[in-house]
């Protein structure tokens, strides 16, 4: 081998290395598995992405998302949270970020409770940490924020029950609160349970169902989820609950409407086998109500 190319070959890292972005922008999470918990879990997509006909424009992957969110007390759309520095929040530090994806707190204050900070509060500091390096990892989009955006709120947080502030990450070696992990990232009972004032009813509805979702496809209705045996998913297989988690499938075959088949598709349906089971254990737990 000649000596140039020995030291192409050693200088080659060196230069990589230099194109690395090091400074108070970087965070020190695993990109690999934030992109498996934002891909799988948590789908920040869903209201942080814009659509194509073909479901999310990745090419604008985090820019904001299309929706408009709207309540008594807020009119809202999701941000771009690209990492570009004027419209997105690449200006943001790690600590904003936390706060904003855990606390529900903004540059501007309290954030309207469609951010679902609440049902994130469970993450782990390492899950975190991984979140927010693969938003950093994202291409920057300049978009900004489509108008109106109103909010007028002091909405009191409304955590998942046994989750409430952070997990370690030696508890998810029990099955059970794995899948209770699994389960708050994933929002499954923010939907899945009645609302009073909009803001679930945990203490007493937790997966009783009833919430009402209007889209363009239609009207859904959240399903009751507890193990009744009758009005709920008591009776039904393993299998049959993994089919609609993931396939976004009802137990008789027929398509699930959205938003859950939405998330099916584009999220559940990469949910590793090990989440996926431990999540269904979970949602077995659920106490039965009518
Ligand atoms: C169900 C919809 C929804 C999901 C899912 C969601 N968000 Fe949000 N998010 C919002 C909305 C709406 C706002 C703006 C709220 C407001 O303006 O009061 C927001 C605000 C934010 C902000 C503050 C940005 C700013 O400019 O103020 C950050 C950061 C953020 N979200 C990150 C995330 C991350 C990371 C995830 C996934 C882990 C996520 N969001 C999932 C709807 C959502
Ligand atoms: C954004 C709201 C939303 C989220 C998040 C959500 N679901 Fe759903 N889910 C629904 C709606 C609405 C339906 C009813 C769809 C229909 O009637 O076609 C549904 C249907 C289901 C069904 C079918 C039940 C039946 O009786 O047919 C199951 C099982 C289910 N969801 C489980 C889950 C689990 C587990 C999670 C978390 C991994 C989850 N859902 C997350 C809204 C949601």
């Amino acid at each position: 081998m000649n000596v140039n190319r020995l030291w192409s070959i050693i200088s080659m890292p060196v230069a990589l290395l230099a194109l690395w972005p090091i400074g108070p922008a970087t965070c020190a999470g695993d990109i690999e598995r934030g992109h498996y918990l934002i891909e799988a879990l948590t789908a920040c997509d869903n209201c942080h992405t814009p659509r194509g006909a073909d479901g999310y424009d990745f090419s604008k992957r985090f820019s904001g998302g299309a929706q408009t969110f709207s309540d008594k007390t807020y009119v809202v759309r999701g941000p771009n949270i690209s990492p570009d520095a004027e419209t997105g929040v690449g200006a943001w530090t790690v600590e904003e970020l936390r706060a904003a994806i855990v606390d529900g707190v903004g540059r501007d204050g309290r954030l309207a409770p469609v951010m679902p900070s609440d049902s994130y509060k469970a993450l782990t500091a390492r899950d975190l940490d991984a979140i927010i390096a693969y938003l950093r990892s994202a291409a920057p989009v300049r978009a900004p924020l489509q108008a109106p955006q109103q909010r007028r709120g002091e909405w009191a947080p409304h955590p998942m029950p046994g989750a409430p502030a952070a997990f370690d990450e030696g508890s998810l070696a029990d099955k059970n609160a794995h899948g209770l992990y699994v389960g708050s990232l994933a929002r499954c009972m923010s939907c899945h349970s009645e609302e009073i004032d909009g803001a679930p009813d945990y203490q007493n509805r937790l997966g009783a169902g009833g919430k009402i979702f209007r889209n363009p496809a239609g009207v859904a209705v959240a399903s009751n989820i507890t193990s009744h045996q009758e009005k709920g998913v008591g009776t039904w297989s393993d299998d049959e609950l993994k089919r609609a988690i993931t396939q976004g499938v009802a137990r008789d075959g027929a398509p699930l409407r959205p938003p859950m088949s939405t998330l099916s598709k584009a999220h559940f349906s990469k949910m590793s086998p090990d989440d996926l089971d431990a999540l269904v254990a979970w949602i077995r737990t659920i106490p039965p109500k009518e």
